[in-house]
């Protein structure tokens, strides 16, 4: 049998990777409600949310009475007689059974003040961290970056962004593709180009010629074929020259990556690289544990396990393949090897894998696999982060005129050059150096935004125009939204200060931006609870959208006396809301635009 691997104590923490913030407002109020419901029927959800009508609106009543088989106006009266918003809370019911709460005045105005005061703005520091490890970017050595590596790149850095900001310890795995057969052609092409000629094109970025070269000549030359695959037995077997050889590749093909990620502003190094080839050791061993644990099986000259549920549409057993006949090891023994390296000794909590959803069923199995033989335990949480694909305006999959996948860095330079446009066409925008690292940022803002603001795992339309557009909901916009409220704060100067600011809030546009800021700790919550960062972008843009509507109804420079501390305070709020959202996704918000 195959024994479970030592466990180390600090998995005993909490691995939920569940958030241990209590004080936000929202969860305050939904604590007592929850106590509220409790007493009538335990575990009872209260489905709180913000709301357009009150500040907060419980919708859990009519469910909670269906279940009791009571009246819900009944019930929602029953709620409140159990319900303690003392300091917090005004409740009224409202229409079949709904509970809408307001915050009493003096608890918003204090809740207001302790955010002001809080450069975190309510997001508390996870009192159980957890050790999050994820996998993406994940790009083939010798081959271009694709649309796909760019969702997986952009998603799991705003991932990491996320929990190492709630104090997780994040660990990066880039799991480049940089072993299998391949390798032996494209050595031997490195070999016939020159060492010299290869890395210059590789180090330029000239993946794609590269690799279509070496695939060409593969296709046209017997000869060529036959030394390639002799490579790929040198390279197996360790041949130092051919490792050597191979090395070239990989690390110029890194170097590359790393541009690519620098100029998206990605947080992955040349250290987060584990490719594949570095789990080339622990093979055998996988293949031994699954033997010894009764899970593998021979089929069709392979080595395969059958886990449970994975069937074909005739309903014939699906096998993940382990080790070939004569290919030897396969990505599937790879990634088992992975999960066992991140189980075992990185002490993962929790396993993240960016990966397009058609890999779907691969990760499942995988994951299938290794918890039958043991090495995945249930307390790790253990999720495929799925993503779609990116479709042209045709809505067809994103392609070059020639039927080319589009080379990432290609897409990055389109949109740098339509943000540059867009800041010519502005009056007063920066020119010279500024123009240029404004139009970066912007680009950069465009490009992630549009990535992140969708729900992940549906497609979506790669249309430039829109993407760096200052006016709906893109990244540009959020941006804008905060240098304008960084040009106010600016023209205030330091004629002002929180203490001085009542809160009153006496105009509802202030009541309704207010409420937004506080749920900043929300979002962020929302996004490592789901995986979703587009719940974060939601939230920006609702805050955005607030600030418009109180700036528009309140002058906040020439307002007067507390009024206009209380204003500007929530300008500064404000920015600083979206300008530490923004980063968290990744997208950086310059103060002028
Ligand atoms: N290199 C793979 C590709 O380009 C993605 C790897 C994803 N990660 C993993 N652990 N399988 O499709």
């Amino acid at each position: 049998m195959c024994v479970a691997p030592a466990r180390r104590t600090t998995r005993e923490r909490s691995v939920k990777c569940e958030t241990g913030r209590v004080s936000s407002t929202y969860e305050q109020l939904a604590l007592r409600l929850r106590q509220a419901f409790d007493a009538l029927s335990p575990g009872a959800d209260p489905v709180l949310r913000l709301s357009e009508r009150g500040d907060y609106q419980a919708n859990g009543v009519m469910a909670l009475a269906k279940s009791l088989g009571r009246a819900p106006r009944e019930v929602a009266a029953d709620v409140v007689a159990h319900l303690d918003l003392e300091g917090w809370a005004e409740v009224e019911v409202a229409g079949p059974g709904f509970l809408n709460l307001t915050l009493t005045p003096a608890r918003l105005a204090q809740q207001l003040r302790e955010l002001g005061g809080d450069p975190r703005l309510g997001v508390e520091v996870t009192p159980a961290p957890a050790t999050v490890v994820i996998d993406y970017s994940a790009p083939n050595v010798a081959k271009e970056m694709h649309v796909g590596h760019l969702r997986s790149t952009v998603i799991g850095d705003a991932l990491a962004r996320v929990f190492r900001f709630a104090g997780d310890e994040v660990i990066a795995r880039n799991h480049v593709g940089d072993w299998g057969t391949p390798f032996g052609m494209l050595i031997e092409h490195l070999v016939d180009v020159g060492e010299d000629e290869a890395v210059a094109s590789l180090s330029m970025g000239d993946l794609n010629t590269f690799y279509q070269a070496a695939r060409t000549t593969f296709d046209a030359d017997p000869a060529f074929r036959e030394r390639s695959r002799e490579r790929v037995v040198a390279l197996q077997s360790g041949d130092p020259e051919t490792r050597r050889l191979w090395r070239v590749l990989r690390d110029q093909s890194v170097a590359y990556f790393t541009e690519v990620y620098r100029k998206l502003d990605v947080t992955l190094t040349p250290e987060d690289v584990v490719g594949e080839s570095s789990y080339n050791d622990a093979l055998d061993t996988v293949v031994a544990d699954l033997a010894a644990a009764g899970l593998l099986e021979e089929s069709g000259g392979a080595w395969c396990v059958f886990p449970e549920g994975f069937t074909n549409r005739d309903g014939e057993r699906l096998p993940l393949i382990i080790k070939k006949r004569d290919d030897g090891y396969g990505y599937a023994a790879t990634d088992l090897a992975a999960l066992r390296d991140r189980v075992d000794h990185l002490g993962a909590d929790a396993l993240f894998y960016v990966v397009g959803a058609p890999q779907a069923q691969h990760l499942e199995m995988v994951f299938a696999v290794a918890r039958l033989a043991h090495w995945l335990p249930e307390s790790v949480r253990c999720e495929h982060v799925v993503f779609g694909n990116v479709l042209g305006p045709d809505h067809k999959m994103l392609r070059t005129r020639s039927g080319e996948s589009v080379r990432l860095v290609a897409l990055i330079d389109e949109a740098v050059q339509r943000a540059t446009d867009a800041l010519a066409a502005r009056a007063g925008s920066p020119e010279g150096p500024e123009r240029a690292t404004l139009a970066l940022q912007i680009a950069r803002a465009a490009v992630k935004y549009a990535d992140l603001s969708t729900e992940r795992s549906r497609d979506y339309v790669f249309d430039l125009d829109r993407m760096v557009s200052f006016e709906g909901d893109t990244g540009p916009y959020l941006q804008y939204a905060h240098a304008r409220q960084r040009s106010i704060l600016r023209r205030a100067g330091a004629q002002w200060s929180y203490d001085a600011a009542p809160f009153a809030l006496e105009d509802p546009a202030e009541r309704h931006l207010a409420l937004g800021l506080l749920g900043f700790a929300d979002a962020t919550a929302a996004v490592r609870d789901s995986l979703q960062p587009h719940r974060l972008c939601t939230y920006l843009f609702d805050l955005a959208q607030r600030f418009t509507a109180f700036y528009e109804a309140c002058p906040v420079l020439s307002a007067e006396g507390a009024r206009r501390d209380e204003r500007l305070a929530l300008c500064d709020l404000s920015a600083r809301t979206l300008a530490l959202g923004l980063s968290l996704l990744g997208i950086e918000a310059p103060e002028r635009m």
